[in-house]
């Protein structure tokens, strides 16, 4: 039984719920922070319904620095799971100001509310978005960053950021140093088996899995299929997806590897977490169509602005250091959103 304390943020959210799971399941406790800007407290109680077990909510924003001190001091905060933040592109683009405030100012009073309280252990959401264009079309960790939008910059800085935070324990020889994993996630789908818990995103979906599952379901026409003239396999944009499963999975091991002897010294690490190969938005109908034996509508239209034509990852390093891998096959990726799909045609409303 592990008696530790990890404070999520964000856990209310999609993959933060699926974390929370995850962290019950292998006996932590868990505090979460969500201000429900873009989810609902009904998820927590399903993650609960799922675990048989409980956990505490904070209705609050983490920018809001006596809400974060009065956890820490409530709480017997081991270490931070951070996801709390916005991630649609677009927007970012149209409100950029929104999200330096919320990303990466919110990520500084989270940090220096935890160094305050002595905690500095930290997971931190990265993306493979920091990436931005590459010579390579598989991903290492060692590639060099250059984001291409400004949510991608916010995990960009949030990264150098922390990188800062890590490097100064160095200088002043610190007695407790930051130990800290960036996880540059690929692209997250899927949902828990038992369809209690998935991705419920608000209005139109941005996100192709979420709108494939809105048109096979009836709720949305057809699928814009955006562009079939890239220098891919069949025309259509090649992405790394993997499991929500998997991927808070890969928390709970880094977790691990941030109180292990690798992090004696503390440090600062990012880690790719992708399943290492790549799908065809075509590959992803087809399948969907196979597993779920329904007929997904689509048509073929422009290209979208500032996506990338291929990208996967190389997902070696996360094997290596943290003794983790990617699982589940896109079939149970698509099976597990089809689930929660058809439990819950209007998400958790
Ligand atoms: P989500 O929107 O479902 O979850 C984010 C949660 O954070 C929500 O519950 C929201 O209410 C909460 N939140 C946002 N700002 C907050 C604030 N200032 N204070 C308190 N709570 C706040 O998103 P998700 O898909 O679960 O993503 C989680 C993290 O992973 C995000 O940081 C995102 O940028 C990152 N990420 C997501 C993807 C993806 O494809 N889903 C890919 C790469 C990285
Ligand atoms: N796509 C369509 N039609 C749609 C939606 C998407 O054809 O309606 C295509 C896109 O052009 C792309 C692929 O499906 O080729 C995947 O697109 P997504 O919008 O699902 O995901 P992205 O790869 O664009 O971006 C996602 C997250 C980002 C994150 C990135 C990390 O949305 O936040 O993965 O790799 F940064």
């Amino acid at each position: 039984m592990n008696e530790r304390t990890i404070l999520v943020t964000g856990g209310a959210g999609y993959i933060g719920s699926h974390a929370c799971v995850e962290l019950l399941a292998s006996g932590y406790q868990v505090v979460v922070i969500d201000n429900l800007c873009n989810s609902k407290v009904e998820t927590l109680h399903r993650v609960e319904r799922i675990t048989g077990k409980s956990l505490q909510f904070y209705e609050a924003d983490i920018r809001d620095k006596k809400a974060l001190a009065e956890i820490f001091t409530q709480e017997s905060i081991t270490a931070v799971m951070h996801f709390a933040g916005l991630k649609a592109v677009g927007e970012s683009c149209e409100q950029p100001l929104n999200y330096y405030h919320n990303n990466v100012y919110g990520t500084l009073v989270l940090a220096e509310a935890m160094s305050e309280a002595n905690v500095k252990q930290l997971v931190f959401s990265s993306s493979a978005t920091v990436y931005g264009e590459s010579a390579s079309v598989q991903y290492s960790e060692d590639f060099p960053l250059g984001p291409i939008n400004p949510y991608g910059r916010t995990k960009f800085m949030v990264e150098e950021i922390l990188r800062d935070l890590s490097a100064a324990d160095t200088i002043i020889g610190a007695q407790s140093p930051w130990k800290i994993a960036l996880l540059r996630y690929f692209n997250p789908i899927g949902a828990h088996e038992s369809g209690l818990i998935g991705e419920d995103p608000n209005g139109i979906p941005n996100n192709l899995m979420p709108y494939v599952s809105q048109v096979a379901i009836g709720k949305l026409a057809q699928l814009s299929v955006f562009g079939d003239d890239y220098p891919t396999r069949d025309g259509t944009g090649i992405r790394d997806y993997i499991h929500v499963v998997d991927l808070v999975k890969g928390h709970v091991k880094a977790l691990e590897a941030l109180q292990s002897e690798k992090f004696k010294s503390g440090g600062c690490k990012a880690y790719n977490l992708g399943a290492g190969r790549g799908y065809s938005v075509l590959d992803i109908i087809k399948t969907f169509e196979t597993v779920t034996g329904r007929t997904v509508n689509y048509k073929i239209a422009p290209r979208r602005a500032g996506d990338l034509a291929e990208y996967f990852a190389n997902p070696e390093l996360a094997y290596k250091e943290l003794g983790w891998k990617a699982e589940k096959r896109l079939d149970d990726m698509i099976a597990d959103t089809w689930n929660w799909q058809c439990k819950n045609p209007e998400g958790y409303a």
